[in-house]
């Protein structure tokens, strides 16, 4: 795709992460991520909180931004911003400053999908896939396989009936007393443990269909059975519990994406959202390659929550004239 000239700020404010990043024409020059620490203490995000430390945290963020990619404010030509989905106040902050910083300038701005941004990620850095790929979105809030036939062509051809496959690491976390986001934690954990030692309920749902909230009770049960008999299982058994229930869901959603390639006749297998950081998801993605799939994993800055992604994906906006007017306001849901 040939990119028009252009240089674009992108804010991303969906959730705990204030970013800002620049991109020129095509290229993405910065991508400057302030994770909120702020909810830690709480075990799960506070959108109060969140609000407010977006409100401290977007003026120094976008600064670095385009300090770091060495362009100035008067050099932009659109501003791009998440409109969602994502929590209300937390977008809020995000969309209005993007809007005045905008009106003061005298250039467009541009609204972005969260979720397609976490799969146009792909077309930031090289290997990029082709048309039709078929992308495993899982974050916190989503878990979806979706096909992907143009820059704004999606298709949701599988989903979650309950929990997120984020929300399930999240809380599995939890019940080992791992404090909030358990993902990134119960990940390094499992990196020593043995992930055959303890097995969790397989959900029997649709074809494509995926369902967290059974491993999660039965793991759960497994939890307090064990510690009834010995206090210290959870302590002295950390690796092993956590390289297995990873091994579970990690197996789930792999066993559905390859079921949704076969349906589709699709071999190109992406993955995106903040799960896509796991490392057993992408050793086991990558291990396909030698069965003939070709798989598409991004680098770990642009897996998380980002505004590199959503410059890309307001890159390809800003080439079809695709802006927005002054009075749009941002959406909690937003269905892809
Ligand atoms: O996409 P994201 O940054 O935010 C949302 O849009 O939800 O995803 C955050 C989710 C959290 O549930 C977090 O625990 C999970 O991604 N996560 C991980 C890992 N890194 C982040 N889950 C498992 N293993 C990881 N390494
Ligand atoms: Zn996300």
């Amino acid at each position: 795709m040939i990119v028009q000239k252009n240089t674009i700020l992108a804010i991303e404010s969906s959730c705990d992460d204030t970013s800002a990043a620049v991109i020129r024409d095509g290229e993405v020059l910065s991508n400057v991520i302030e994770t909120q620490e702020v909810h830690k203490e709480w075990g799960g995000i506070v959108p109060e909180l969140a609000s407010r430390t977006h409100q401290q945290k977007i003026v120094p963020v976008v600064d670095l931004a385009l300090k770091k990619a060495g362009i100035s404010k008067t050099e932009l030509d659109a501003i791009a911003f998440t409109l969602g989905p994502g929590l209300i106040g937390s977008l809020m902050v995000g969309v209005s400053f993007a809007k005045g910083m905008a009106q003061a300038l005298d250039i467009p701005i541009i609204a972005v999908h969260h979720m397609q941004a976490h799969i146009l990620a792909h077309f930031i850095d090289e290997p990029k896939p082709s048309f039709p790929f078929l992308c495993l979105t899982v974050s916190g809030g989503h878990t979806q396989i979706v096909k992907v036939s143009d820059y704004d062509k999606f298709k949701i051809v599988g989903a979650t009936l309950d929990d997120a496959a984020g929300e399930a690491f999240d809380k599995c976390g939890k019940l080992l007393g791992l404090p909030y986001p358990g993902g990134p934690l119960l990940d390094k954990l499992a990196q020593t443990g043995d992930k055959n030692k303890y097995k969790f309920t397989e959900p029997s749902v649709g074809e494509l269909e995926f369902s967290f909230s059974g491993v999660k009770s039965s793991f759960l049960y497994f939890l307090q059975k064990e510690t009834k008999e010995n206090p210290n299982f959870i302590e002295e058994n950390m690796a092993d519990i956590c390289a297995s229930i990873q091994e579970r869901i990690v197996t789930i959603l792999i066993k559905k994406l390859l079921k949704a390639s076969k349906k589709y006749q699709i071999k190109q297998l992406a993955i995106a959202g903040g799960v896509s950081a796991n490392s057993a998801l992408r050793s086991q993605l990558k291990d396909l390659e030698k069965k003939g799939y070709e798989i598409f994993i991004p680098d770990f800055q642009y897996c998380l929550d980002n505004a590199g992604m959503i410059a890309q994906t307001a890159s390809f906006l800003y080439e079809k004239k695709v802006f927005t007017t002054q009075d749009v306001e941002p959406k909690a849901r937003w269905s892809l």
